[in-house]
């Protein structure tokens, strides 16, 4: 082909590609109102599956799931995880993990979007302005439970497909989708489906996609990174029940003052953890990254005023990043065995488990932290020349998740980005653990990227959820646009 083809031949292509892209996106705003009320449905089922009596209400929203998925023409399963023990020996039924794949053209490469479309407990008594289970918009946000945590993004991919379907034009890659209802509690039961069906469901998938996360500020932006979390419990018993301080104590080595010394031995005022080894793992932070961090848009004062602190722990941008992504912190969460009603009580509790949690980042690893925690804290014990007994466990021990930037998909996404907002993403990371992407990482192979839809500001986990209708359309945009530039990364450069 001579030049002048070779620059036609381009032209076409690409007035080809802008005039697909515009009629999706026409499609989508002329949608609209119909993807505010299937969210307003699915908000409304209360899958909350931290709650065992709402267990029904999850298995609902696994249906609803599936029939979504199965109108748009996919090939569903409904797949039977098993059983989730309760602490009291009781079992109850996991809800079913949804599989849906549209297309199977082995020229086209094959995405998997992974979901989830349970949710966190929500009670109007909890401070909520609107009832958490009826959608209600005010100035623009859909207020209710699961709206951005990820009812919301889970929905927009499906439209993003069904927009291909509708205007007649062929989904550049296969599309694949695993939906699950038991996110919020930890996943129960999906390590093992992934683990089974990696050689059946997962044989032909190229890449993973999660959208389980939210931008940084008012700016789209990428995800390439998690925390893990190591979550410990130290118990220290001490006499055989509990005792009056009035008659016991000053004769009696409590409990409680023990695990209080040791809690103390964790971490600095400044935050520095005490723990031998850990602050050595830790990847040092390159000037790339420091870069990186530079030049995101973060405001300190408004992240102050959000969470209600006059001081934070670091006073400029790439530090406070840096501390919230890629270091590990300690937190204490509790101690059960504790008094901790209203009131006062004269007791000296006989036995305490101190609960607390050590963020992951590469290169730590779990194991290793377990070790480095529990010798830790037998070793200052022992300095302590106490009667009672220590018993450390670690609970949780999981990974941090990486990728890497230059990976063709994150490519993929900065154009997807720049076609939809005409800006660049941020590149961030979450402080936070999503345990799933390390497990598709290490069992599947596969590349993994996060695109996140939800605003800096929806309040997940919190009262007054919300997505904002500009979130939730352009973030339909924003997969139709991925979806097409992930079709342009040519397989052989993975
Ligand atoms: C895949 O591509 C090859 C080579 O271009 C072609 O011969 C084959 O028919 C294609 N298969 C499908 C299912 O389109
Ligand atoms: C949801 O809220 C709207 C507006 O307040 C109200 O009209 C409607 O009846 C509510 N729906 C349910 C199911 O409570
Ligand atoms: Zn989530």
């Amino acid at each position: 082909m001579n030049y002048l083809g070779l620059l036609s031949s381009l032209l076409f292509l690409s007035n080809l590609d802008a005039f697909h892209y515009s009629k999706l996106a026409q499609y989508v705003d002329s949608h609209q109102e119909e993807y505010v009320e299937v969210l307003r449905e699915w908000v409304a089922v209360e899958s909350d599956s931290s709650n065992i009596l709402k267990r029904s209400h999850v298995h609902h929203m696994m249906d609803v799931t599936a029939q979504k998925l199965r109108q748009l023409g996919g090939t569903v399963q409904l797949i039977n995880i098993g059983n989730q023990e309760l602490p009291d020996g009781q079992t109850i039924t996991l809800p079913k993990v949804v599989t849906a794949q549209f297309g199977n053209d082995v020229n086209k490469s094959t995405v998997c979007i992974y979901g989830h479309t349970d949710v966190q407990p929500a009670k109007p008594e909890d401070g909520w302005a609107t009832d958490p289970y009826n959608l209600t918009e005010v100035d623009g946000n859909l207020y209710g439970r699961g709206a951005s945590d990820n009812k919301a993004p889970v929905l927009a991919w499906i439209h993003a497909v069904e927009a291909y379907k509708m205007l007649d034009m062929e989904l550049p890659v296969n599309v694949k989708f695993v939906i699950e209802g038991m996110e919020e509690t930890g996943s129960n039961g999906l390590d093992s489906m992934i683990l089974a069906h990696r050689d059946t469901f997962f044989s032909d998938v190229d890449y993973i996609i999660i959208s389980d996360c939210g931008w940084l500020s008012r700016k789209p932006a990428l995800t390439y990174g998690t925390r893990g979390n190591c979550y410990f419990f130290a118990e220290v018993q001490g006499p055989k029940q509990d005792l009056h301080s009035g008659v016991y104590g000053g004769t009696v080595i409590e409990p409680m003052t023990d695990i209080v010394g040791l809690l103390d031995t964790l971490i600095s005022p400044s935050g520095k953890i005490l723990v031998p080894g850990i602050r050595e793992a830790v990847a040092p932070l390159t000037d790339d990254e420091w870069k990186m961090y530079q030049d995101i848009e973060f405001d300190l004062d408004h992240y102050k005023s959000k969470i209600g602190v006059d001081q934070l722990m670091y006073s400029n941008k790439v530090d406070l990043l840096a501390h919230r992504w890629r270091y590990p912190t300690v937190s204490i969460h509790g101690i059960e065995g504790a008094f901790s009603d209203p009131g006062t009580k004269t007791v000296i509790p006989a036995k305490v488990t101190a609960k607390f949690s050590i963020r992951q980042v590469p290169n730590m690893e779990p194991a290793t932290v377990e070790k480095q925690v529990r010798d830790y804290l037998h070793s200052g014990f022992a300095k302590r020349k106490s009667p009672n007994t220590l018993k450390v466990t670690m609970v949780i021990g999981a990974k941090p998740w990486l990728a890497d930037i230059q990976d063709p998909l994150y490519e993929a996404g900065k154009a997807a980005v720049k076609r939809v907002f005409n800006s660049e993403p941020d590149m961030i990371r979450e402080g936070g653990t999503i345990p799933i992407a390390k497990t598709f990482q290490d069992v599947t192979g596969k590349s993994i990227i996060m695109i996140p839809i939800g605003g800096f500001d929806d309040g997940l986990h919190s009262q007054n959820e919300k997505i904002s209708r500009y979130n939730y359309i352009e973030g339909t945009k924003l997969f139709i646009a991925y979806l097409h530039e992930v079709a342009q990364i040519k397989k052989d450069t993975v």
